[in-house]
């Protein structure tokens, strides 16, 4: 705690009491807190436990999160647990509802002319129903691997929005725009390791 209250997560005031401040209020809230317990998971937690074997390791073709969790990648662990696909897909939408008002208002000028919009790697699709909501003419797809849309409830594949479970390294759907979030620098690392 001490060391959280440092790094300015907590106020400290007094011997062993602390107090919530904006920072702390942010992770107790749905907003955030998927991704605190995802961080905090045996197979993250795990992962920081094998850095240094890591940096010490010859081996070009591994990494920490593969060594702590059997040889597997992040998304080989969400294939075979459904708790930890279910926590990393809750902390991908909560980061995209940050984005998406984002994108929705201020930046809505970058949808101009667009009919269709495919979000590739794009989770349950927060992004794309946001944007179909907000922009109702562009027809949004959204691809992810099967675990992820496998997890989505056949009402939410509609006219406005569609779910495609797929390799995005084997085929993207056609459409005008293509919207790559936080999946492009982790695919390059995948592709990589
Ligand atoms: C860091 S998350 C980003 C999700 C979403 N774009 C967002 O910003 O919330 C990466 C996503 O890529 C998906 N993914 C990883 N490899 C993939 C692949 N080969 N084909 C399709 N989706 C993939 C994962 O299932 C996950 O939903």
């Amino acid at each position: 705690m001490k060391v959280l209250a440092m790094e300015g997560v907590f106020v400290a005031s007094g011997d062993d009491v602390y107090h919530l401040n904006t920072l702390s209020r942010l992770l107790l809230q749905g907003r955030i807190s998927p991704g605190v317990m995802l961080a905090t998971t045996p197979q993250f937690v795990g992962s920081a436990m094998h850095l240094g074997q890591w940096f010490q390791s010859q081996s070009e073709d591994t990494t920490a999160f593969m060594m702590a969790n059997g040889g597997h990648s992040p998304y080989a662990s969400t294939s075979l647990d459904l708790e930890f696909n279910s926590l990393f897909n809750q902390t991908m939408a909560a980061d995209s509802r940050f984005a998406a008002d984002l994108v929705v208002g201020d930046c809505g000028e970058v949808l101009k002319g667009i009919g269709s919009l495919v979000d590739v790697a794009g989770g349950t699709g927060t992004m794309a129903r946001a944007i179909a909501k907000a922009f109702p003419h562009i027809k949004c797809s959204v691809l992810d691997l099967p675990q992820v849309i496998q997890g989505i409830s056949p009402a939410d594949n509609n006219n406005n929005v569609q779910f495609i479970a797929g390799d995005m390294m084997e085929f993207i759907p056609p459409a005008h725009g293509i919207l790559l979030k936080v999946i492009l620098l982790l695919s390059i690392a995948a592709c990589i390791n």
